[in-house]
């Protein structure tokens, strides 16, 4: 069946659009990667669906010397780019350009501040008025934003509101989290702070909430009684690309598990809040990382894993190793692959393992949330009860977006013979709806003053008390020690034992493997 949603919203009198009152948002690192793929195509849907007021301005500030024309130019490539020739409209490309503005100058240059103070003032007829901030550059400068703008009285609410947008990483560890935090602080106050996750701005993982308290069916069973235990994946077939400086400083670890992995982990275990608002969901998420012990030395030993990739095939052809891609040293030991079991230790979840991986160059791109039931307490069908597939849900944030739910069935014939079969939701086939991206949720929200799906300071520091044990854990081992995969595989072999040793097994990632596998067939 398929909902039109706006059908619906329009029968029941609401209305499905929120609207961004006039501001002035300022893009630092204009002309970079993240504001062409990402925030320009977002901003410019917003604009399209009359999300973004018609009187909002985008001032694009980089240290480019180039014009606006140019600037406009640059930016409409970069749109045409990101949505396709197809959907690429030019008379809509032509009333969203009348927005933008470029600002040229040296971001880590206090002057250039109080300069790009007096253009917003005249683009308000002398006030401030509302502004959002976005750091879309290297977190080496947002220091110096944060400062410029300090200096600048740019950060004052006196005239309107203010808001940052700080990109991930929030530091290396707690402590640099902890010192960006109070940096911060010396300039915003954390309500005008909005540090960006972009997979919670994902359709399919704002969903994860609904599911579990949208509806009176699957809370009961969301506790330690009935769930066996659950995987969460971000896999990859992506390799690292021309990101090799970046990414040799961080790993799998600090990019992904430290934000994306933990949100997900999360969503998936947390209480029900109070109230679906920004305070009352992100205390209880808090609850979540606090209920966690951080491991010891020798439970990074036996509860983590991680990889890097060799050269291998993949989607048809050769691929080169990590150590063999540009901007990697040759003998780097960054991982490119996680895998770790966490224990939650709450009445709910006493006893349940939570399993998260997540790596570059892998057989397919899956990421997803898979809940393993415990099975039936009583075999019934005694003689064939090992073929008793427990239940599984699988929260399926990409691809094919959507909730499978796997349950035995009765196979026709006289023998009572059962049969894993499942039920399967897809957000394609139900809503006749594109799909927004989350930069575009995330950029709404922010411009509405909802910080429900970013992360708070409190939030951010009790991931790093998970993660900085496992980070010191690692370095005491030796160097290039932990186990290697082949690109295109189904990751390292010692993540397959993690689970095996508490007789668990993951989901495999490529599809073809895992029907053989769901079926039992050799
Ligand atoms: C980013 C990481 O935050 O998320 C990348 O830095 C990763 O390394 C990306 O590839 C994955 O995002 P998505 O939305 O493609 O799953």
């Amino acid at each position: 069946m398929t909902i039109d949603v706006e059908a619906v919203a329009a029968k029941s009198g609401e209305s499905v659009l929120s609207k961004a009152e006039p501001c002035v948002i300022i893009i630092f690192g204009a002309t970079g990667d993240l504001t062409k793929r990402k925030l320009m195509p977002a901003l410019c849907h917003l604009a399209r669906k009359g999300e973004l007021s018609e009187a909002s301005v985008i001032i694009g500030v980089d240290r480019e010397p180039i014009d606006p024309d140019t600037f406009r130019a640059l930016m409409q490539s970069a749109v045409r780019e990101a949505k396709g020739d197809q959907l690429f409209d030019d008379e809509e490309w032509c009333q969203f350009a009348q927005k933008l503005d470029y600002f040229a100058c040296d971001l880590k240059d206090p002057d250039s501040y109080a300069e790009l103070a007096t253009r917003i003032q005249d683009l308000n007829g002398g006030t401030l008025s509302n502004r959002l901030y976005y750091c879309a550059t290297p977190p080496t400068l947002v220091s110096s934003i944060i400062d410029g703008l300090g200096e600048a009285k740019l950060a004052s609410e006196a005239s309107g509101w203010a808001r940052i947008i700080i990109e991930k990483p929030f530091g290396r560890d707690l402590a640099s989290a902890q010192a960006l935090s109070d940096y911060a602080a010396g300039v915003f106050f954390e309500h005008q702070i909005y540090r960006i996750d972009h997979y919670l701005g994902k359709e399919t993982v704002q969903n994860i909430l609904v599911f579990r308290f949208g509806n009176a069916l699957f809370e009961p069973v969301w506790n330690r009684n009935h769930i066996n235990y659950v995987e969460i994946t971000a896999a990859e077939t992506l390799g690292i690309g021309y990101r090799g400086g970046y990414y040799e400083e961080a790993g799998a670890l600090r990019d992904m598990v430290t934000n994306h992995m933990m949100q997900l982990l999360a969503l998936i275990a947390m209480e029900p809040p109070i109230a679906f608002d920004a305070d009352a969901v992100r205390d209880n998420k808090v609850q979540v990382w606090r209920t966690i012990k951080p491991m010891t030395v020798a439970e990074v030993a036996a509860k983590t894993v991680r990889g890097q990739y060799e050269t291998g095939q993949l989607e048809g052809g050769k691929v080169p190793g990590y150590k063999e891609e540009p901007n990697v040293a040759s003998d780097s030991n960054t991982e490119t692959y996680v895998a770790a079991e966490f224990r939650i230790e709450n009445w709910r979840w006493a006893g349940v393992p939570f399993y998260l991986r997540t790596g570059k160059r892998l057989a397919r791109g899956v990421t997803e949330l898979a809940v393993h039931f415990k099975r039936p307490p009583q075999p019934l069908f005694a003689n064939r009860s090992e073929l008793i597939e427990p239940n599984v849900i699988v929260l399926r944030i990409h691809p094919n977006e959507g909730i499978d739910i796997s349950f035995d069935a009765k196979q026709p014939g006289n023998e009572m013979r059962t049969a894993n079969v499942r039920m399967d939701f897809r957000y394609q086939q139900a809503f006749n709806m594109r799909i927004p991206e989350a930069y575009e949720t995330l950029l709404l929200d922010a411009l509405c003053g909802d910080a429900t799906l970013f992360t708070r300071r409190d939030g951010v520091e009790a991931q790093w008390r998970l993660i900085d044990p496992i980070l010191e854990a690692w370095r005491q081992q030796p160097p290039d020690s932990f186990s290697k995969y082949a690109a295109g595989s189904e990751g390292p072999k010692a993540a397959d034992e993690l689970l095996a040793r508490n007789g668990h097994q993951w989901r495999l990632l490529d599809t073809q493997l895992q029907r053989t596998h769901q079926t039992g067939a050799k």
